[in-house]
């Protein structure tokens, strides 16, 4: 686990405007990863569906902890919005779950906060027309011309030797921001996601293929964590 003394927390999030495209898996998977390494991760759902949410609710206690925090809350008497939003003392990781549709005045203010922006891409023409649309509109909002390079692309729901991966494949290589990653069509995150785990911790399935998968997006993204370390 890297130091992270008087360090604001990394906030990677997770869109795509396209429904159904992996948002919410990449989001719990990534927080059970860092949560495995000893991290204090808060999974920040911003989706009124509340599936970040609802997974965290099927996680067992004997996991490493994740704290949820729902934006989508309604305000209580005793409960302030600014209270619900608060971030722990120590937290190294904000790892934030978006919902389908959104709009483009919604995602601004997520992609100020944001250090890292990751978008998921399924591998069909239909999803590949919306993602390319997706990353347009991101990269032209002026929150993003001010700090430019933290959009990255990750395919998911891949499955070898077939026309859509070889369509996505074409998409992904005229890209002008980085691909980190492959991920492929599996039961393994359905069955992790119906227990609030991450396919890391996934006991008794095959699951090797599917941890090395994740190794470049983690390893880019401990990358950036410790390149904000270093620039202090
Ligand atoms: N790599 C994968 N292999 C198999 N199933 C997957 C994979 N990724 C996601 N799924 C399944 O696809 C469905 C949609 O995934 P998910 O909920 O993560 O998408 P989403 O983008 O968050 O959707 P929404 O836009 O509705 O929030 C879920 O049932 C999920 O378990
Ligand atoms: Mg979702």
């Amino acid at each position: 686990m890297q130091s992270y003394k008087n360090q604001s927390p990394l906030r990677i999030l997770i869109a795509n405007a396209k429904g159904g495209s992996g948002k919410t898996t990449i989001a719990t998977n990534l927080a059970a990863y860092f949560a495995s390494q000893g991290e204090s991760v808060v999974l920040y759902d911003q989706d009124p569906q509340g599936s970040s949410q609802l997974w965290l609710k099927q996680r067992s206690d004997t996991l490493p902890a994740i704290r949820g925090i729902d934006a989508c809350r309604p305000h209580s008497v005793n409960q302030t919005r600014s209270w619900q939003l608060r971030l722990p003392d120590e937290c190294h990781k904000v790892v934030i779950d978006s919902p389908a549709a959104i709009k483009e005045a919604d995602l601004r203010p997520l992609i100020r906060q944001a250090d890292l922006i990751l978008v998921p891409v399924l591998p069909s023409s239909i999803d590949i027309r919306a993602a390319a649309s997706f990353i347009k509109t991101l990269m032209l909002t002026p929150e993003h011309l001010q700090r430019p390079g933290r959009i990255c692309v990750v395919a998911n729901r891949v499955r070898h030797n077939t026309i859509s991966q070889e369509k996505l494949k074409a998409f992904l290589n005229c890209l002008s921001i980085p691909y980190l990653t492959t991920l492929r069509d599996t039961q393994n995150y359905v069955a992790a996601s119906e227990n609030g785990e991450g396919v890391h911790e996934l006991r008794g399935r095959k699951i090797q293929r599917d941890c090395e998968n994740w190794q470049p997006l983690i390893a880019w993204i401990e990358q950036l964590a410790h390149s904000r370390q270093q620039a202090g």
